[in-house]
């Protein structure tokens, strides 16, 4: 079991829980995953790792309630217990001093986010970050953010927070400003959509964009295919060999479709839940 020391609400949607796992703590790298299950007969949710300590054997995590286990876990306190924190899984980020690297986080794709360009700026790198949200409530980490970057930009798809608008309008006037051979890769991680329009603005430049995918996954070790995505026409296991990839190179529309499967399930699962 698996307890819960901390939990913040940035928004009746969006919660920060930093969950006691001193041995995931003290493997993870930036870019890897935990799958978590509630109680016995629990939905395995992967998660990204937002932040971790070493000394103190714990893990951040930053989730938004979209269906039935990710209410519930919203609906666990400090104190409360988690069944399974199973982790370090995933691929950690490649990081090395690449020169110039914008992060661009999506939503609650913030959190993961952070970590990496942390590790980024570290090593070396210029980072501007890009985060944005659909509102201002919806949006946390700003301070971390600006911590970890060396410039910062911020958006609100509504205008309810600096400036109006979506990260891939901030994206491309900063190639545009900077010109695209002194920008030498982005990193984008949030819903699908967005990062498939990141893909999108930057391959016109041809700047090289990492994605971090969000797939269904039910054993997080390569062997139930579960999280089966088509990167470069090659069938790859985003829980092994992401959860990063080429965002150029990934089947954006297979990803969308399998995500789906599911779907009527999920909801009839929300509802039975919610009644
Ligand atoms: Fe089963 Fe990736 S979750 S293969």
């Amino acid at each position: 079991m698996f307890k819960i020391l901390d939990k913040q609400v940035f928004s009746p949607i969006i919660k920060q829980m930093v969950i006691e796992a001193p041995r995931v703590a003290r493997k993870c790298q930036p870019g890897q995953f935990v799958i978590l299950r509630i109680h016995e007969e629990g939905e395995r949710i992967p998660l990204t790792i937002a932040d971790f300590d070493r000394e103190k054997g714990t893990i951040t995590i930053v989730f938004q309630e979209v269906g039935k286990t990710t209410k519930q876990l919203g609906t666990l306190e400090a104190g409360d217990y988690i069944k399974d924190f199973v982790g370090p899984l995933g691929t950690p980020s490649h990081i090395e001093n690449f020169g110039t690297v914008i992060c661009v986080g999506g939503g609650v794709g913030i959190a993961p986010v952070f970590p990496i360009a942390r590790a980024l700026k570290e090593a070396g790198n210029h980072v501007i970050s890009i985060i944005g949200a659909r509102t201002r409530e919806l949006l946390f980490w700003e301070d971390r953010m600006r911590e970890v970057s060396t410039e910062l930009f911020v958006t609100t798809d509504d205008g309810s927070y600096v400036r109006k608008g979506f990260v891939t309008d901030v994206l491309k006037e900063i190639i545009e400003e900077r010109g695209k051979d002194n920008i030498n890769l982005v990193l984008a991680i949030g819903p699908q959509p967005m990062m498939r329009a990141c893909c999108n603005v930057t391959k016109d430049y041809g700047i090289k964009t990492i994605v971090s995918l969000n797939a269904l996954m039910v054993d997080g070790t390569g062997m139930c295919g579960c999280c089966r995505v088509t990167v470069g026409g090659q069938t790859r296991f985003v829980c092994v060999d992401g959860p990063e990839f080429d965002g150029h190179q990934v089947d954006f529309a297979e990803l969308a479709r399998r995500s789906a499967t599911f779907r009527a399930e999920e909801q009839r699962a929300l509802e039975r839940h919610t009644c």
